[in-house]
């Protein structure tokens, strides 16, 4: 089966952890998207979502679904989301799509994340996709030193501007035997505003094609 058609199968098994009356956190990226035309389905049983994108937000409002602020949700008992590597405990790596900072919030203030994936993203070791650094503009060239320091290889994804109006640093060639940690010292270079490694906080449920995978 082609990559798409699994993606779109994630998507919809998604649906079985949506719970009726509830808000639910949306990622981004094109398996998100399929999420959201399934979401859509079942839009009159919902009462809305809270989106981590530019992006998702005019996707879910082309469909009709009801877009809230975070702000005025409080906590979401589901945020749903893709990944570009995920690891066999559940620790991803995000951001491909920019959208990092936001993606973590939701994760963050969601009691259950459910990442949907391709078979292609499963990885024993964190690090061969280039790990996204969203970082403040006039902070990129420190940025980049101090990540050098760490040992990794910042690229700047020149001509991307985030949501949030700030840049991403690309960091190459990383194997990431302890994720957890680098996220905290990445994420403690001053001018870091996120880092996409979603270790301390890995999602709870992994969807791979429509196969619910088995927590380590
Ligand atoms: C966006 C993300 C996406 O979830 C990630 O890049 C996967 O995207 P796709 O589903 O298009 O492969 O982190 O910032």
């Amino acid at each position: 089966m082609d990559k798409e058609a699994q993606k779109r199968l994630a998507g919809r098994k998604a649906l079985e952890y949506v719970e009726d009356g509830t808000v639910v956190g949306v990622g981004t990226g094109s398996t998100v998207a399929h999420f959201i035309d399934a979401l859509a389905t079942i839009k009159h049983r919902i009462e809305g979502a809270v989106s981590s994108s530019e992006r998702s937000t005019a996707l879910l409002k082309e469909h009709g679904i009801p877009v809230f602020d975070l702000n005025s949700t409080g906590g979401l008992p589901l945020y749903v989301d893709g990944a570009d590597e995920c690891d066999p405990w559940n620790r991803l790596i995000k951001g491909g799509g920019a959208a990092l900072t936001r993606e973590k919030i939701l994760a963050a203030a969601s009691s259950k994340f459910v990442c949907l994936i391709d078979p292609a993203k499963q990885v024993d070791l964190l690090g061969a996709f280039p790990l996204p650094i969203e970082v403040i503009p006039m902070a990129r060239s420190y940025v980049a030193r101090q990540i050098v320091k760490l040992g990794g290889q910042p690229v700047w994804r020149d001509g991307v501007t985030t949501d949030n109006g700030n840049w991403i640093l690309d960091v190459h060639n990383l194997r990431l035997s302890d994720p957890v940690r680098a996220e905290a010292d990445y994420g403690r270079i001053v001018g870091v505003v996120c880092v996409g490694l979603f270790a301390a906080r890995p999602a709870d449920v992994v969807i791979v094609g429509d196969q619910i995978r088995a927590n380590r």
